[in-house]
């Protein structure tokens, strides 16, 4: 670390960061925040268009001018990441990892290799700090191949030297956005009897949480939204919010589970998502109540 970053992060100030992810809904938000706060701020991105452009599910677009610097790189290739890390920088925030991306790319490849990735850079650069977004309830899901990814780079960075933190939301509101899309189409589908709990937070809500994990000391911060659902809740208040009678159709759970096997025979990465899907129908993952943004007000904007 530097003299002047440690000044820095002795003196509390804003410092220079790297946000990776900037494209994707979380990291958008996070951009947002970071530069809120008088950060100074370098988006890393492998498609300046998209950064620029609204995302999906009301992730707004980051113009040139709102960051400082745009760097344009590949994080799950090490060689087009010389001079990320360069010029100072304090903190590398990263949520990087496969959402809706079809890339032709496994969880391996992308949520830990491409971490990992950054992680070395920064080891390298003089960072002093990474933020990484993981999961909350790890542990109930941790045979799931997106899990084991996630949890691999949470323990490199446990033996890496560096100060971190590491982020464990719920869900977002851009996947009950996908719920309210269904429920648009006429049918919303659920796996298992949907009624395991669960507080989804909005990505403004979690960038707060992001940004505070980063100014801050604590090493695990688990997070999520102000209100807890059960599957079925969200399915039906999608259905209220358009004013439409609900169409439920469950999945039974062994079938699930054997439609995800077959996936995965014919496609590995399809496979690992359907039986991510399907676990995570299964289980609770309630975290510590932050942010003040309702899943119907949310609805209701996407409407
Ligand atoms: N959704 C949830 O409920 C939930 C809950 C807990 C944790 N999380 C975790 O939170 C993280 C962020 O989620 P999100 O919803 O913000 O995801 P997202 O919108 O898909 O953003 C993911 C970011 O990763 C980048 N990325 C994906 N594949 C890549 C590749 N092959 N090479 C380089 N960059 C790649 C994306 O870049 P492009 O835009 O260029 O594709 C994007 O910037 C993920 O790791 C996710 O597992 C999600």
């Amino acid at each position: 670390m530097s003299a002047a970053t440690d000044r820095r992060a002795q003196a509390g100030v804003p410092g220079r960061v790297v946000v990776a992810g900037a494209t994707g809904y979380l990291g958008k938000f996070v951009t947002r925040e970071f530069k809120r706060r008088g950060h100074w701020v370098r988006a890393l991105t492998r498609s300046v268009e998209r950064l620029e452009q609204a995302g999906p599910f009301t992730a707004p677009g980051i113009a040139r001018g709102e960051v400082d610097e745009v760097f344009v790189g590949q994080a799950t290739r090490p060689e087009t990441l010389r001079g990320l890390c360069a010029g100072g920088i304090d903190i590398v925030f990263s949520s990087i990892g496969i959402s809706r991306q079809r890339d032709g790319l496994t969880f391996d490849q992308v949520d830990y290799q491409a971490n990992r990735n950054l992680l070395d850079l920064c080891t390298r650069s003089g960072v002093r700090k990474f933020v990484y977004v993981s999961m909350l309830g790890a542990d109930q899901i941790a045979k799931l191949a997106i899990t084991r990814a996630h949890e691999r780079v949470v323990s490199d960075l446990q033996t890496s030297g560096l100060e971190f933190s590491v982020v464990r939301p719920s869900g977002f509101f851009s996947d009950m956005g996908a719920v309210l899309a269904m429920a648009k189409r006429g049918r919303v589908l659920l796996v298992g009897d949907g009624t395991n709990r669960f507080n989804p937070i909005h990505g403004r809500d979690l960038a707060e949480v992001c940004v505070d994990a980063a100014e801050g000391e604590a090493r695990e911060v688990e997070a999520g939204g102000p209100e807890v659902f059960t599957q079925r809740e969200v399915a039906e208040l999608a259905f209220a919010v358009l004013g439409k009678p609900a169409k439920l159709t469950v999945v039974p759970l062994w079938l699930a589970r054997g439609l995800a096997r077959g996936i995965g025979r014919i496609n590995r990465q399809f496979g690992d998502l359907a039986e991510f899907i399907v676990t995570a129908g299964e289980v609770d993952a309630v975290g510590p109540a932050r942010g003040t943004m309702t899943l119907r007000s949310y609805f209701e904007e996407l409407t």
